[in-house]
Order: C-alpha cells, then sequence, then structure tokens
C-alpha cells in the first residue's frame, strides 16, 4: 500500500475574508464550534471546516480596511494562506453578470505618485502588478468551473444555492469563469465614463473592485500565498447597483459559499 498516496492532508489555517454579510454568514453556518474574537472594531470568528482551522471575517470596504483586516488574520491569527470571496464590476468585454473572476494578477487603478514613481508602480516596491498564488488561483478555477457547472446540470438546486430560476429571473445566462487582472481602487466603478477610463488605461483589466490588490500586496509582504475570488454584480456602468441585494443573495453568496466549501474540501 503506498502510504502517501492515502495520507490525509495536514489540516491548514487558512483566513477566509468575506465581503459581504450574506457571504460570511454562509460560512459561520459551516463552522458549529466557532468563537468570536473581536479586534480593532472587528469580529473574527475561528473555528473548523472541513478539518481545516478557518478565520473568517467580513474585510472591510475599500483599500485600507481590507489592508488592516488582511495583517491582523495573518500576524494575530497565524493565517498561512489567504481567500477572498466577493463581488466584483466587470471590465473585460466578455465577462457577464454572474460570471466569476479569478485574479492571476492584481493592480491599484487609483496608484498614482507621478512624478517621484511612474503610474500605478507601488512605491517602494518596483513593481505596479502583483501576482496571486497560481496553486490556490488553479484550485479556485478549477472549482469554480465545477460549481458553476451543476446550475446548467440541475435547474433547480436546495435552498440556499444557486438555482438557475435566480438566474432566469435576475436576466444571467449560464456564468463562466475567467482569470486575468483585477484592478482595485477607493471608488465604486458606476459609470461608462469611470469604467472606460480604466479599460482605457489598463487595457487587460478583467474586473474592478475595491479590496483585491490591498490584499495582495500586504500578502506579498508576509511571504503568504493568497486568492482572490469574485462574482461579477455588474459591468461597472451606470446601471451597476441594479437588484444588488438580489444578486448578493441568490448568486453571490451561493456561489462563495460552494466554491469554499469544495476549496476546503480539496485542499
Ligand atoms: N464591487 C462590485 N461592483 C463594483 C464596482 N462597479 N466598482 C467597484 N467595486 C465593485
Amino acid at each position: 500500500m503506498n502510504n502517501e498516496a492515502n495520507a490525509t492532508p495536514a489540516p491548514r489555517r487558512i483566513g477566509i475574508l468575506a465581503a459581504m454579510p450574506e457571504e460570511l454568514q454562509t460560512f459561520l453556518d459551516e463552522m458549529p464550534d466557532e468563537h468570536q474574537v473581536e479586534l480593532a472594531g472587528r469580529t473574527f470568528w475561528v473555528g473548523h471546516w472541513h478539518g481545516h482551522v478557518v478565520i473568517a471575517v467580513l474585510s472591510g470596504i475599500g483599500k485600507v480596511a481590507a489592508a488592516v483586516t488582511t495583517s491582523l488574520l495573518i500576524n494575530r491569527f497565524h493565517a498561512a494562506e489567504i481567500w477572498f470571496t466577493g463581488v466584483a464590476g466587470g471590465l473585460g468585454s466578455e465577462v457577464r453578470v454572474g460570471d466569476v473572476v479569478v485574479a492571476d494578477e492584481l493592480v491599484q487603478h487609483d496608484m498614482d505618485a507621478r512624478p517621484l514613481f511612474p503610474r500605478y508602480e507601488l512605491p517602494g516596491k518596483g513593481v505596479s502588478i502583483l501576482r496571486a498564488h497560481s496553486e490556490l488561483s488553479d484550485l479556485a478555477v478549477e472549482t469554480t468551473q465545477a460549481v458553476l457547472s451543476t446550475v446548467s446540470r440541475h435547474g433547480q438546486a436546495e435552498a440556499g444555492a444557486l438555482s438557475r430560476k435566480d438566474l432566469d429571473d435576475l436576466g444571467i445566462g449560464l456564468p463562466s469563469v475567467h482569470r486575468g487582472l483585477v484592478a482595485s481602487g477607493d471608488q465604486f466603478i458606476g459609470s461608462v465614463r469611470a469604467s472606460q477610463a480604466i479599460r482605457d488605461a489598463i487595457p487587460a483589466t478583467l474586473a474592478v473592485e475595491m479590496e483585491g490588490a490591498a490584499v495582495a500586496q500586504v500578502c506579498h509582504d508576509f511571504g503568504v500565498p493568497f486568492t482572490i475570488i469574485r462574482s461579477i454584480s455588474d459591468r461597472a456602468d451606470d446601471a451597476a447597483h441594479v437588484d444588488f441585494q438580489r444578486f448578493i443573495r441568490a448568486v453571490a453568496s451561493p456561489v462563495s459559499h460552494a466554491v469554499v466549501d469544495a476549496m476546503l474540501r480539496r485542499r
């Protein structure tokens, strides 16, 4: 018998940042043994999920909030890897509402210290783009593909899960997964003009949000692997907030939950 092949993977300490309370709640429902720790105005929930130690927390909105939360996860809770789930605006021409974007690379679209440093460059780092951990992102992409394919096979899923009916009601086709560049900034992008400006300046951008590149920077500084997974809630245009709450409840939260659940099983 090959012991190595049959060995159970060692439990990991995983910090999970949720962008929205609805998402976080679906995680906490899986961690009945959790206990809470209050720190810096945040509630960290420490428990077990599929044998791993999970520290789940709301990221906070914007780069500074997300950077502080990530730093606490690493330094106070000793998270050995960081997973982020949330929503984003779709910028890439193929990226539709309901799709999922896994970040391969991240940039701060509002970083501009010219003339001291080139536009987008992180002062002192000599780079503008940070790479996500490729193995974790591979896992996120493969898992998300598997999760989304169940929607096409089963029209109506169980309560709390992603259903074909909700997608139809929201006018969303069958979702697909993309991986590539995600741009972050302290700005909700809600006009054609603003989204076109980012598209023109950073043409490879697939999605825009407000935290990912800050999480990336902290994880790079501490040498901690991370992945950023975003459901596309809008096209970052003038209709960017239509039925946002319903989208979170019916699409983003079930997708985040199913993806994290399946990733934890496979990790
Ligand atoms: N998160 C979800 N949609 C977004 C948008 N359009 N801009 C920034 N962050 C977002």
